[in-house]
């Protein structure tokens, strides 16, 4: 794995319509301060040339694309990404692990390495939820299914809450990728997550990295907000 010179803990969650409105927003944040995470709705839009440009800017990009597709689709779709120059890129763990070892094939191509992960039940989905789509194991169970089955595809890491995180910390190896959104500072709003836990808390329960968009994106001052965010990662004893 390649050494980082930027291994600030913090993904901005870019979820904007628009390059113009990502850009205004990219402009004032600093590049050894966090690291950037574009998503279907931005890259739907915006497209492989915002990522290029963001990455010109000496941004690490986590391209956060969920592929799941037949393995040789998913095999293709890593390789075009990691062409873009991306740091870290996601499949969906319940492509399987055929689908899994494909796409690590296609990333491991890649000169320079990307972290590739995946995500295991989209925090969106619960028991019913599972249960209508054929899948009667609890989601616990299953998030720490997907997450053995992604450990053993050979991939760094996976997509989950800071409590889950707890848990895969108790059956994962040490060094595996825990990405955890669903973070808010303390005294800040909760926009629409309901179970939220602040940076230093999700640090401490074994996150990796986390992913935190409106605290920032949304804030009078982004790069004051993100500053703030940084000061408390550091801050493991509070
Ligand atoms: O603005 P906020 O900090 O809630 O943004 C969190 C980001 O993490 C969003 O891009 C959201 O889609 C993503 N995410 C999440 N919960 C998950 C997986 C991804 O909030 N379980």
């Amino acid at each position: 794995m390649q050494h980082h010179k930027n291994d600030s803990k913090v993904i901005i969650a870019l979820d904007y319509a628009d390059a113009a409105s990502t850009l205004k927003l990219v402009n004032q944040l600093d590049p050894t301060l966090c690291k950037l995470k574009v998503g279907k709705e931005l890259f739907t839009a915006a497209g492989p040339q915002l990522v290029e440009q963001l990455t010109a800017k000496n941004f690490k990009v986590f391209l956060d694309l969920k592929f799941h597709d037949i393995p040789n689709t998913v095999k293709n779709a890593c390789e075009a990404a990691c062409n873009l120059g991306v740091w870290m890129l996601n499949v969906h763990a319940s492509g399987g692990s055929t689908m899994m070892q494909a796409a690590f094939e296609g990333v491991s191509k890649s000169a320079h390495k990307p972290y590739l992960i995946a995500v295991t039940v989209l925090t969106s989905m619960n028991q019913a939820s599972l249960h209508e789509i054929g899948i009667e194991s609890s989601v616990e169970n299953q998030v720490l299914t997907l997450a053995k089955l992604t450990q053993q595809a050979g991939l760094h890491g996976v997509v989950c809450s800071a409590l889950e995180a707890q848990l895969l910390k108790q059956h994962i190896k040490s060094d595996f990728l825990l990405v955890t959104p669903g973070i808010r500072p303390a005294n800040v709003n909760q926009d629409d997550q309901s179970r939220v836990v602040t940076p230093s808390q999700a640090l401490r329960m074994g996150a990796s990295y986390l992913v935190i968009g409106r605290p920032i994106t949304q804030a009078a001052n982004p790069l004051n907000a993100l500053k703030a965010i940084v000061a408390d990662c550091v801050n493991l004893t509070m």
